[in-house]
């Protein structure tokens, strides 16, 4: 369950990395997409403190609107109710998936409602809000106003929009459109502000189609009752949007005045914070709405967070998943039949960070029997089995190495310096090929080596020793760049090897030596054990 981290010890030592998701529905359970986004971002948390860095992990539920209220109603019961039970189901998935986050965001949480509250009430005193009566086409799905530019070739409003309706009412207005030259400025001298850099372009495009439009922040009460009050105008709740972008920052401690239950705003966003979000939510949403209602709120340029947009998981042939084809994946049913490790493994191997890939269960039992199962278990097994059988368990290295041993250790130091590349640019699974390919050389290693062949000789022992050593210290090595990935295995690795610092070093101490020669491992038992499938008869 999330830990709030005691102020003291959010000091001004190392850099603090502040990485937040985006926050699911909570109008529906969570799916493969949900899944993927939160195991991305445990990854890339695990990583940083890995580095060292002092990491604020924030995620959590969208808790309003209109769909919250419908799904509510159908079931009969209150939209409270509704909402407690089915982010019961989020947060019992992310314990079960290992993911650690620092702290948790609910938007009916009393402590977001009055930061979301005191932003109105600021945009409002320096004349950012107005009231208007408007007519015109609303996306009941959407819970939008929708403009011309939002209409197909054929002139009509597609199907992703639901139920469109002719409605006129009066509204509050945030005045978006006194900020989107500033946001163009801001995207051309500031590349980091997106990345993946193909994002910016399409950014561009929105943004040069919205402008001079305003955004709609409010709905009458009569309309929708379930969502944040305005704290001047009580016929109106918040737009269910501009209430959950503000999570970023109400969990962070913004305008908190002190509670002791938040961080200390300053301190959380003294670095730009990574918001890590799926490609559909980027326009118009993250892209111009967020960066422009913080620009309002009187954020600099070095403040605007950096937007990291990943892609979609899709069915077999690109098919979006959704009820309505069928094809909607529950990530607690694969980690049962699978393992959560096999399900984390798959969700952030099979897919480059931004880019779209297909869901393929034959894919998730492949890599995670090659990579992990036969190269990494079977590396593992070799070099501690063998400790065990051939040396009583310690390990030892001579003074006379090999060609081979030192372009072992040569590999080590190239996987070392790839996976850290690739994990700095969020490129995961760049960095676990990386892993890979140093576990396949290893394994090429021993084959060459044989060393159970050589202590078939006891002339042969210090030799059989040293090699041995040279497979354990890269089992140790490999279990510390996997614990990002995959935490509990790599927790029992350390333990098998006894050697429990592995679990609380730094990667800079990742250095040739981790295991002290001389010293005696714990009994081997399986790291991976096969998937084996059923054949249905
Ligand atoms: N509640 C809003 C976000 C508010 S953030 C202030 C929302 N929720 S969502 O439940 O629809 O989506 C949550 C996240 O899951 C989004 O980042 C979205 O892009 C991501 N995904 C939803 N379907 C996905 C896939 N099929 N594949 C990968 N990620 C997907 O939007």
């Amino acid at each position: 369950m999330p830990c709030l981290r005691p102020r003291s010890l959010i000091s001004s030592g190392p850099p603090m990395f502040y990485l937040t998701t985006a926050i699911d529905y909570t109008n529906s359970a969570p799916h493969i997409g949900h899944a993927y986004e939160k195991v991305l971002a445990d990854v890339i948390a695990r990583y940083h403190r890995l580095r060292g860095d002092e990491v604020f992990f924030l995620t959590g539920v969208d808790q309003h609107g209109q769909k919250v209220q419908q799904s509510a109603e159908k079931q009969g019961v209150s939209p409270h109710d509704f909402v407690k039970q089915t982010t019961l189901r989020f947060t019992t998935l992310w314990e079960k998936l290992g993911i650690q986050y620092d702290s948790w965001a609910e938007t009916t949480d009393p402590r977001h409602k009055d930061c979301v509250r005191a932003i109105l009430t600021e945009l409002r005193d320096q004349g950012q809000l107005y009231k208007k009566a408007h007519s015109g086409s609303y996306s009941v799905r959407q819970e939008q106003f929708l403009q011309d530019r939002d209409r197909d070739e054929h002139g009509n409003f597609g199907p992703e929009w639901g139920e469109v309706i002719e409605i006129q009412e009066e509204n509050w207005y945030f005045k978006l459109s006194e900020h989107t030259d500033w946001l163009k400025n801001l995207l051309e001298s500031t590349p980091e502000i997106i990345t993946p850099a193909f994002r910016k372009s399409e950014l561009l495009n929105a943004l040069e189609k919205n402008s001079g439009l305003d955004l709609c922040i409010s709905r009458p009460k009569e309309r929708l009752q379930w969502g944040i009050e305005f704290p001047f105008d009580e016929n109106y709740v918040t737009y269910v949007w501009f209430d959950a972008l503000i999570n970023y920052i109400s969990f962070a401690g913004y305008k908190s005045a002190g509670n002791p239950t938040l961080p200390d705003f300053p301190t959380i966003w003294s670095q730009r914070p990574v918001h890590l979000i799926g490609k559909d939510i980027l326009i118009p949403a993250h892209g111009i709405y967020w960066l422009c209602m913080l620009h309002a709120m009187g954020f600099s340029d070095a403040q605007m967070p950096r937007l990291l947009v990943h892609g979609f998981w899709n069915g077999l042939g690109g098919a979006k998943i959704s009820k309505s084809t069928g094809n909607v994946v529950d990530p607690d049913a694969l980690a049962d039949k699978f393992s959560v490790e096999a399900l984390r493994y798959y969700l952030i191997r099979d897919i480059t960070t931004g880019r779209d890939a297909e869901y393929d269960i034959d894919r998730l039992v492949m890599l995670y029997n090659t990579e992990l199962a036969n190269e990494f278990g079977n590396l593992c097994n070799r070099a501690l089995n063998m400790s065990q059988r051939f040396t009583a368990g310690t390990l030892q290295i001579g003074s006379d190495l090999t060609e081979d041993d030192l372009a072992l250790q040569q590999s080590l130091t190239s996987t070392l310096a790839d996976y850290r590349a690739a994990m700095d640019d969020f490129e995961i699974s760049k960095a676990l090929e990386a892993v890979n390919r140093h576990v396949v050389h290893c394994n090429r290693y021993a084959e060459n080596m044989k060393p159970w062949e050589l202590n078939k000789n006891p002339d042969n022992r210090p030799r059989v020793a040293t090699v041995l050593y040279h497979l354990a210290e890269s089992v140790a090595h490999c279990a510390v760049l996997l614990s990002p990935a995959l935490p509990s295995v790599s927790a029992k690795l350390a333990e098998q090897l006894r050697l429990p610092h592995l679990t609380t070093l730094h990667l800079a101490d990742l250095k040739w030596g981790l295991i002290p020669s001389g010293h005696t491992i714990g009994t081997p038992t399986p790291a991976f054990p096969r998937i084996v499938i059923e054949k249905e008869s």
